[in-house]
């Protein structure tokens, strides 16, 4: 048995090989420098039993059928309509910064690399190229679960309701995700996570992956029949429509920790954050008019809006959807990326040098890869729409074919002079309709085209959006400095959407916005203090029209983004940790990357279920140093509901603070306490 191993401060992955496809022996706690490899391999293997074949078939990392197997095999393809089923031989491994193992086959070669990353995390992808063409349904990595881990957490979601931890027991059978959508989905981010049992936001072991690809992902949980559990990621089966001659995995990203989720959380946020594209510093508050006037483009209306906007302390004002063809509702236009002029009769001239001169900076709407068939786009070239003509349309629009050179060069082209004829430094660039069909070649092109327009307009900021967050991916977060997590903007939806996005988002790259009064996407009223504090966790902006706001919650508003403006230095560049609460409160901490300074955001969105809440145990502080702990926002409550915190500034070690915590006041639901700390 020849091995290798990564090694991270948070984990150890050991590969081996004896010939044949390597495999994952080991994935865990980090090992000792010397730890005797094949002592530790041979120490763990379980023996044979009635019921069992003669040795083990091999969990390798991409699992052979042709080895008796008992689960879903890594890779099918078929060549000449018959399945393959090479017989893979090792062929050398090559170590530098990362480690490639190079396999062979009769006319194929696969190499799988594996590195170390930055915060502890672990790089995994694999490479399959061949002679002749082939045709792929499926390649996956798998790795064995570790045994003492019992449990997965995958994210579900839908519309308005995105970033939903689902937990189940690993017990008999197979849990399989395939994300069929086209994109990384509402419903099937890919991301997810394993924990042993008792495991909170704080205490506990965890692994975490992550598969960076934008156009969907397989995942396959399976228990084997022995007891042996595989893990798999890879593209969505059947999304390389094409026969071709190479074909690769995105990288999968693993994380490991034992302090809970938050171990597993935080290096995803710091790695994401240290491949953001540059973004402009400090991030401007952000102000989007889409609900505030959707197709509706007044300029003089725009121009009131932009006012109120700049004086609530925005810095960014971004013109949504229906600027261009003849786009008065989602029926039309998508396509004809032209300013409609009876909206805009000089350009976007007017609209800009008004933006600028109240201090903001201005931002453009584009859906690129839609068309609508009323359109002159559509009428021109109806060959460049994907799919069959008798499809399902969705949002009344279709998807244009991005793997077509034509097409890229059109998209370019048309944005391209939007973005050279006006003074625009941002574009939301949305997406917001299924692919008739998983295509990889799609997620290719619209790759292609973003980095494309990247080159071309270096100062222009890039955000990404798919009806909110139906594309947010370690792949999309290369390109894009910003997404737009979700359509909803009730503040109660949007604590509970952001907090579990933060197993993967950092703050800065998550967009937060302050919506209108009543919430169009669920009817609730909520308390400005509420939807102001929910914003200002994140990316904060505004969504509403700023003329609807009483005097009260423009104070209210303003003070919240004043406040936001003040910390942004740190809050952007700092970790978040969640805390652990009792069901129906939420709370999480954000510290600063020197550990200087925190706030934390306790929010109680139902009524408590005891009348004293547990103290809030704080998490990742200095034990020994002392901490000064003050209530900026005192939460709505009964009159005599004072603690500590409330009366004054508490002044406390971080050992005390992480191992009793603070009582907070009881509070009424929908509401919110906020209390800064510095390190003394
Ligand atoms: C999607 C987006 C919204 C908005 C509209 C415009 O729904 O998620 O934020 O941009 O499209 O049509």
């Amino acid at each position: 048995m020849t091995f290798w191993r990564i090694d991270t401060p948070a984990q150890t992955l050991v590969l081996g090989t004896d010939g044949g496809m390597a495999s994952c022996h080991y994935w865990g706690a980090p090992l000792p420098a010397d730890a005797d490899l094949a002592a530790l391999v041979a120490a763990g293997t379980g023996g044979i039993t009635g019921g069992m074949l003669d040795a083990l078939p091999p969990l390798s990392l991409i699992p052979e059928a042709r080895r008796s197997f008992p689960g879903q095999p890594g890779l099918v393809a078929y060549q000449d309509g018959a399945p393959l089923e090479p017989e893979w031989r090792f062929e050398g491994a090559d170590q530098g910064e990362a480690l490639t193992l190079r396999h062979t086959a009769p006319g194929l070669r696969l190499e799988i690399t594996a590195r170390a990353m930055d915060h502890g995390l672990i790089a995994l992808s694999v490479r399959l190229s061949s002679d002749a063409a082939l045709t792929l349904h499926h390649l996956a990595l798998a790795l064995p679960v570790p045994p003492h881990l019992s449990h997965l957490t995958e994210l579900a979601g839908r519309w308005t309701r995105e970033f939903q931890p689902v937990t189940s027991a690993l017990d008999h059978g197979a849990r399989l995700r395939d994300a069929r959508t086209g994109r990384s989905g509402h419903e099937h981010p890919p991301h997810l996570w394993l924990t042993a049992p008792g495991t909170t936001n704080t205490t506990g072991e965890a692994v975490a992956l992550h598969y960076g690809w934008s156009g969907g992902h397989r995942m396959l949980v399976e228990t084997l029949p022995e007891g042996r559990r595989q893990i798999q990621l890879g593209h969505c089966a059947g999304s390389e429509r094409a026969p071709g001659t190479a074909f690769a995995t995105a990288e999968i990203w693993l994380a490991r920790g034992d302090q809970g989720l938050n171990s597993i959380s935080v290096p995803f946020q710091r790695a994401i954050r240290d491949r953001l594209p540059p973004a402009r510093q400090p991030r401007p508050v952000h102000y989007n008019g889409w609900e505030a006037i959707y197709f509706r483009h007044d300029p003089a209306e725009l121009a009131q809006i932009a006012e109120r906007a700049a004086a609530l302390g925005a810095e960014r004002f971004v013109l949504d959807d229906g600027w261009f063809g003849r786009r008065d509702d989602d029926t039309s236009s998508l396509g004809d990326w032209v300013i409609d002029p009876r909206k805009h009769p000089q350009g976007f001239g007017p609209l800009i040098d008004k933006v600028h001169a109240l201090g903001m900076r201005f931002g453009l709407w584009f859906e690129p890869e839609m068309v609508n068939e009323n359109s002159d786009l559509c009428r021109a070239h109806p060959d460049w729409v994907l799919g069959p003509a008798d499809q399902i349309r969705g949002r009344n629009q279709l998807h244009l074919d991005l793997s077509r050179q034509d097409v890229g060069d059109y998209l370019f082209d048309r944005i391209s002079a939007i973005l050279t004829a006006w003074d625009i430094d941002y574009v939301k660039w949305d997406h917001n309709r299924l692919t008739p069909w998983p295509d990889a070649a799609q997620t290719r092109g619209v790759y292609a085209l973003l980095d494309r327009l990247r080159a071309a307009h270096p100062a222009v900021e890039w955000e990404s959006c798919a009806s909110g967050g139906g594309r947010i991916d370690a792949g999309i977060l290369t390109r894009c400095a910003r997404v737009w997590l979700s359509d909803s903007n009730d503040a109660l939806e949007r604590l509970r959407i952001q907090h579990h996005a933060a197993c993967l988002l950092p703050a800065c790259a998550t967009g937060s916005h302050v919506g209108p009064r009543a919430c169009h996407t669920s009817g609730r009223i909520l308390p400005m203090t509420l939807r102001a504090w929910t914003a200002a966790q994140r990316h904060m902006g505004f969504e509403m029209d700023p003329r609807e706001l009483t005097g009260d919650e423009a104070a209210t508003l303003t003070r919240v983004t004043a406040w936001w403006k003040a910390n942004r230095g740190w809050t952007q560049a700092g970790d978040i940790w969640r805390l652990d609460r009792p069901d129906g409160a939420l709370a999480e901490m954000q510290l600063a990357a020197d550990g200087s300074r925190l706030v934390i955001f306790a929010a109680q969105i139902e009524t408590q279920t005891a009348l004293q809440p547990p103290p809030l145990r704080l998490t990742a502080l200095d034990p020994s140093a002392r901490y000064r702990l003050r209530m900026i926002e005192r939460p709505c409550g009964h009159p005599a509901s004072a603690t500590a915190i409330t009366r004054g500034e508490v002044v406390l070690d971080g050992a005390s603070l992480m191992a009793q915590g603070l009582a907070l006041p009881p509070a009424f639901p929908q509401t919110v306490a906020v209390i800064e700390g510095e390190r003394l």
